[in-house]
């Protein structure tokens, strides 16, 4: 429901509630009740009718037809509140006691996730945290994306907090200098005739597929050594956007592939059902055993030229009550490319056809951002596709990014 809808509704239902209260407040007696007040009341049972069927109708429009967005701060998943100590305290307790040490880069090359296309809109730049570094990542008024370090070689200055868009260059938010998004480099400086050569920014190599758009990294600056797969039915619009989550996991990015590839640990970690939640401190209660999910994969490793990727074949089946609902069996195919993205391929012919995007980019040696984002078929209903990505979340939120 839109703001609009939203302060309708809730101004029908003040209007109405103050109505009632004065009605039930007047001193005059009810057998005395004049037709006005009568009117009154009326009105006011109105009121209350009209707002909460707006509420209701907007609940569920976007029940129905919204995307789901569960984006969740960092401290939000995976840690537990014990001792009095708050989740975001643990968050940061834990970010202090950590210790890199001796473990493989931290950093592997490949392509990674930084946005998600329709979050920035042409001439915006928007702040981004990756690989230990600052980003500005920018739309050029010719539609494209452009990744550049944040800090201004100048003073410093970070481009992307008050910086601004100016034809396919950002300028700087403190002295006005505007870099290229093509190269980095230094093309104006207000109050100068001539930009010195060296007055240049680093510039990272960046694309956009299947409505994300990602950065290379390559540990020797290397240029890209093989591109993002691109999914045609997102590209031609017969998938479409059902929504999104983002969350954070303090590990080693090389930990996340291992575990996925690691076929027995669905069945001891993911056997409980997704109606138990995601909360670690229960999702093992006996509360909701009669929900199980069930799985069978295979792993196996792509050859070249695409040695950067593997496939994992994944039999899911549920029972209820040790009853097994052979309808709801589901094939589906995890495709890892490179260190940073898995494609989560559904194709069901009960369920339909579509794709979770699964992207996995390091903030800091050991933090990651997780992001799940779904694109389904458009003739079917948002309901499966939202049902998908929730259940996938609590899977993934409440499971594998445990501390
Ligand atoms: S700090 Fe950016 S132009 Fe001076
Ligand atoms: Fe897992």
């Amino acid at each position: 429901m839109s703001s609009m809808a939203a302060a309708a509704a809730v101004f029908c239902l003040c209007v109405g509630i103050t109505l009632i209260t004065h009605s039930a407040e007047s001193r005059i007696p009810l057998t005395q009740v004049d037709a006005g007040l009568r009117a009154v009341a009326q009105r006011a049972m109105l009121c209350v009718v009209v707002g909460v069927s707006l509420l209701v109708a907007g609940w569920l429009y976007r029940l129905l037809f919204c995307p789901l967005e569960l984006v969740r701060p960092l401290h939000d998943v995976g840690y537990v509140a014990e001792d009095g100590r708050s989740k975001a305290r643990a968050a940061n307790e834990m970010r202090r006691r950590r210790r890199v040490g001796d473990v493989p880069p931290v950093y592997p090359n490949g392509w990674y996730r930084v946005l998600h296309s329709p979050m920035l809109h042409r001439g915006e730049v928007k702040s981004v945290s990756f690989l230990g570094e600052q980003l500005a990542v920018f739309r050029g008024q010719d539609g494209k994306a452009y990744v550049l370090d944040a800090y201004c070689p100048h003073l410093g200055a970070n481009l992307a907090v008050g910086g601004r868009v100016v034809g396919n260059c950002v300028e700087c938010p403190f002295h006005g200098w505007q870099f290229r998004g093509d190269d980095g480099k230094c093309e104006k400086i207000p109050y100068a005739d001539k930009v010195p050569e060296i007055a240049k920014v680093r510039r990272w190599p960046s694309c956009e597929v299947n409505q994300q758009i990602l950065v290379w990294f390559h540990c020797d600056g290397a240029e890209p050594q093989w591109s993002v797969p691109e999914k045609q039915e997102i590209t031609n619009g017969q998938w479409v956007y059902r929504g999104r989550s983002e969350h954070f996991i303090s590990a080693h990015i090389e930990d996340l592939s291992e575990n996925a590839a690691d076929a027995s640990h669905l069945g001891h970690l993911h056997a409980a059902g997704f109606t138990s939640g995601s909360d670690p401190l229960h999702y093992n209660s006996q509360t909701w055993d009669c929900v199980q999910h069930n799985w069978k994969i295979q792993w196996e490793p792509e050859s070249e030229p695409n040695s950067h990727c593997s496939k994992m074949l994944i039999n899911h089946s549920l029972t209820v009550f040790g009853h097994h609902f052979s309808l709801l069996d589901m094939q589906v195919v995890a495709r890892q490319v490179g260190p940073g993205l898995v494609f989560l391929q559904i194709d069901d012919r009960f369920f339909g056809r579509g794709v979770i995007l699964q992207c996995v980019t390091p903030v800091e040696p050991l933090l990651q951002r997780v992001s799940h984002t779904i694109y389904y078929q458009s003739n079917v209903p948002a309901l499966v596709p939202k049902f998908f990505l929730t259940v996938e979340s609590i899977q993934v939120h409440g499971f594998d990014s445990h501390q």
